[in-house]
C-alpha cells in the first residue's frame, strides 16, 4: 500500500517509524516531514493544509491511504475535501471529518457535547463579547484558581489558569476583547480540577473503537512541573494509576459514550480520539478532547504498540475495527525531548546537531532540518529520545543518557520525566 502521512513533528516521525515497520507498506510519503521522517520514508515539500496540492500529489502517486498527524488540516476539513472530490473519494483518510474535529476545534462544542452525553468533566459556562459582565459574575461564584479557555484553536496557548478573581476578570475582558483574535471571541470558564493528568488514545471507525497504550506528558519547561507551558517536554507510558479498574471507568463513562455520542449525532469520525483526562480522587474526568494523537505521547505510545498500525488503519477505513486487537509491549517507555535554549520563549535555529544516533534507544526528530548536508535545529522542540525499560526508571535512565549524548548549542531537557508517578 502507498501511504501519505501529513505533518512534520516528533509525533509524525513516531507514526512514520511505526507505519514503515508494516509489511503492508509499499511506499511511505510524509508531507512535509522533517529530517527524521526522511530516514523512514520520502518527504514531500507540501504544506499539510494545502489541500489542492496534497490531492494532486495523492493522485499522481496512487496514494491509497492518508494519515493526518496534526489537528490543523482536520479542523479545516481535509477529510471532507477528500470525500467530496470524486477523484480522491476512494482514498482512505485516517482522521475525522470537519464536524468531528470540532471536538478539538471548539472548547464550547466539546463541553456541550460532554454535557449532552453525561461524560464527566469540569462544570462550565461559555461567554461571548456581549456577556462580559455575566462572565465576571460567573467567575465570582467559583473558587480559585480560575480556568479560562479560548473557544478556538490557539496552538496550545489558549488556556489561562489564574490565581485571583481580579486577574481572572481582567483576563476574561482581554480574551473577549480579542487577545487571541477570533479564537477567543468566546471563552469557556470552568471549574478547576486537581489531580494527575493522563492521556488516553482511541482509534475509532465511527462505530467500534480500540484503545492504544495510555501515556502522560510533561508540559512545563522546568523540572518539577514549573515554569511556562511548552508543546511537551517528554512522556511516559504506562501510567501506574491507569490500572484495569480505572481504565474500565474510562471506557464505560468516557470512551464509549463519546464514540456512541458521535455516532448518535451523525458525526463522521474515522480516526484518533485523544482524551486528555485528569484523575480526581479515582474519578477520571475529561479536560479536553483532541482529534489526533498527542505529542510527545506518540513518541512512547508507538514504542509500546506491538500490533501492525496499518492493519488498525485498515480496520478504521473499512469499519471493521471490532475484528482488530491491540497488542501492547509490557515494557515501560520514556521519551525525553531536547529543546532549544530559550524555548518556549525566543530561541535561535540552525545550530548543527551531532550524536543523533543513539544506540539502544529510538530517536524521533521534531524540529530538525538538513542544511548544506548537515543536520541542524529548526524549531523549539528539536529531537526526542525514547527508550524501553523494565520499568520507567530504567527507560528514563536510557533516554537521559541519549539526551546527554545528542549535542547542539543551548540544548536543554528535563531529567524528571515520569518521576511524579
Ligand atoms: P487544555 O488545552 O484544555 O488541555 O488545557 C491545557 C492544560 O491546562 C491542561 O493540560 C491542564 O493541565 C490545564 N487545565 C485545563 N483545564 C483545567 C481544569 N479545569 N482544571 C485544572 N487544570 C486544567
Ligand atoms: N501532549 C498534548 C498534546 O498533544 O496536545
Amino acid at each position: 500500500m502507498k501511504i501519505l502521512l501529513l505533518g512534520s513533528g516528533g509525533r509524525e516521525h513516531a507514526l512514520a517509524w511505526k507505519i514503515a515497520q508494516s509489511p503492508k507498506v509499499e511506499q511511505l510519503f510524509i508531507a512535509p516531514g522533517n529530517a527524521g521522517t526522511a530516514q523512514v520514508g520520502t518527504n514531500v515539500a507540501l504544506s499539510a493544509t494545502d489541500f489542492d496540492a496534497i490531492g494532486r500529489f495523492a493522485l499522481e502517486q496512487g496514494i491509497e491511504m492518508m494519515v493526518v498527524g496534526p489537528e490543523d488540516p482536520l479542523v479545516k476539513g481535509i477529510y471532507d475535501h477528500f470525500r467530496q472530490t470524486p477523484e480522491l473519494a476512494h482514498i482512505a483518510v485516517i482522521g475525522p471529518s470537519k464536524a468531528g474535529a470540532v471536538l478539538e476545534g471548539s472548547k464550547d462544542f466539546a463541553k456541550a457535547f460532554m454535557k449532552r452525553h453525561h461524560i464527566p468533566t469540569a462544570a462550565y459556562e461559555t461567554f461571548d463579547g456581549e456577556h462580559v459582565e455575566e462572565g465576571c459574575a460567573y467567575l465570582a461564584t467559583l473558587k480559585a484558581p480560575y480556568v479560562l479557555k479560548a473557544d478556538g484553536l490557539c496552538a496550545g496557548k489558549g488556556v489561562l489558569i489564574v490565581p485571583t478573581l481580579e486577574e481572572a476578570q481582567s483576563e476574561l475582558r482581554s480574551m473577549l476583547g480579542g487577545m487571541f483574535g477570533n479564537a477567543s471571541s468566546r471563552v469557556v470558564i470552568e471549574e478547576f480540577l486537581s489531580g494527575i493528568e493522563c492521556s488516553v488514545f482511541a482509534m475509532t471507525d465511527g462505530k467500534h473503537y480500540v484503545l492504544l497504550p495510555e501515556a502522560k506528558d510533561y508540559k512545563r519547561i522546568g523540572e518539577g512541573d514549573t515554569g511556562l507551558n511548552t508543546g511537551g517536554m517528554g512522556s511516559v507510558s504506562p501510567v501506574p494509576f491507569a490500572d484495569k479498574a480505572w481504565m474500565k471507568k474510562v471506557e464505560d463513562e468516557i470512551v464509549r459514550p463519546t464514540v456512541e455520542g458521535l455516532a448518535a449525532e451523525g458525526i463522521d469520525y474515522k480516526g484518533f480520539i485523544f482524551f486528555g483526562l485528569i484523575n480526581c480522587d479515582g474519578q477520571p474526568k475529561v479536560i479536553e478532547y483532541n482529534c489526533r494523537m498527542g505529542d510527545p505521547e506518540t513518541e512512547t505510545v508507538m514504542l509500546r504498540l506491538k500490533s501492525d498500525i496499518v492493519t488498525l488503519f485498515e480496520g478504521i477505513a473499512k469499519g471493521t475495527l471490532d475484528r482488530c486487537t491491540v497488542e501492547t509491549d509490557p515494557r515501560a517507555a520514556v521519551c525525553v525531548m531536547c529543546v532549544s535554549g530559550g524555548y518556549p520563549g525566543h530561541y535561535d535555529k540552525g545550530y548543527p546537531i551531532t550524536g543523533a544516533e543513539v544506540e539502544g534507544s529510538v530517536v524521533f526528530h521534531a524540529g530538525t532540518a538538513i542544511k548544506d548536508g548537515r543536520l541542524v535545529t529548526a524549531g523549539g522542540r528539536v529531537i526526542a529520545v525514547s527508550s524501553y525499560g523494565a520499568d520507567k526508571a530504567e527507560a528514563l535512565a536510557k533516554s537521559m543518557a541519549g539526551a546527554k549524548q545528542i549535542a547542539f548549542e543551548k540544548k536543554y531537557f528535563r531529567s524528571d520525566i515520569g518521576a511524579d508517578l
